[in-house]
């Protein structure tokens, strides 16, 4: 039977693995590289970085693959990512079917966690409840973004007691946000901060959280989110790309 091993490796900083994704890692015979984009060089120096520093004793190999991209611009948001997902799951399925032999290992480095905006498992999932390849795989949790930022900004990301909502720029934006306390936004293209209406409202905000390149502002919104807008721009333009996470809490 093949293996897949979908495995975290936390959101920046090599020191995020888990001594499970170490294990995980050591297991592992190909690895597929699915990174896409303008940070895409980056992304998969780190991993080779990561399976370099904790692979002992052991022969691997990398295979990269053309990662598909999700149709932009005057689409339905839905379908487009429904699109994505079929063509992700070719890929995965030409992968397992072509570079895996019977008893070998394949190993996915999901950044982060799997469990948290990564499509990896529900798509190993589709391609097995379809019956079209016979595999087995495990799970390994990584720190995600989330984690780095509260940790980076040394604050719990819920109020005594309270919830905690995880949601997208783009919902923010839409004024798609429920009543926590407490909301992290992720995968805001668009500066959906701007969107909030209570200057009271405190932002963490975090930028290349774990990695060297880190910046962190923190502060009441009224304040700080010109400086967030500033330092974003500036950021986005020296590196061509720019991961970011905010935590905000309702004053
Ligand atoms: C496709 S999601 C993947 C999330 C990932 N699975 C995790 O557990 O963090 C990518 C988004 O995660 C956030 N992100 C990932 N790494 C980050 C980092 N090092 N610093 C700040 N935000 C990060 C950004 O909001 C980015 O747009």
């Amino acid at each position: 039977m093949k293996k897949l091993s979908v495995i975290g490796i936390g959101a920046g900083d090599p020191d995020y693995l888990t001594i499970q994704a170490v294990k995980a890692l050591n297991r592992v015979d190909v690895f597929f590289l699915m990174d896409k984009g303008p940070a895409k060089q980056t992304l998969l120096d780190l991993r080779r970085e990561i399976c370099q520093r904790y692979i002992v004793d052991r022969t691997y190999r990398f295979v990269e693959a053309y990662s598909p991209e999700r149709q932009r611009g005057d689409v339905d948001y839905a379908a487009s990512v429904e699109d994505l997902n079929r063509a992700k799951q070719a890929t995965f399925e030409r992968l397992i079917d072509d570079e895996l032999s019977d008893g070998q290992c394949g190993g996915f480095l999901v950044w982060g966690d799997p469990s948290l905006y990564d499509s990896t498992v529900r798509i190993l999932q589709s391609i097995l409840d379809e019956g079209r390849c016979a595999f087995e795989f495990e799970v390994i949790a990584g720190i995600t973004s989330v984690q780095a930022l509260a940790a980076q900004h040394k604050v719990p990301l819920n109020s005594i007691g309270g919830s905690l909502e995880i949601t997208t720029g783009r919902r923010l934006a839409a004024g798609q946000v429920g009543d926590s306390p407490s909301v992290v936004v992720m995968l805001d293209a668009e500066d959906a901060y701007r969107q909030v209406s209570d200057p009271d409202t405190h932002i963490y905000w975090g930028a290349y959280v774990g990695t060297p390149d880190e910046i962190l502002i923190a502060g009441r919104l009224g304040d700080v989110a010109d400086d967030i807008e500033l330092a974003r721009k500036a950021a986005r333009q020296a590196n061509g790309w720019i991961m970011d996470t905010y935590l905000l809490r309702k004053p």
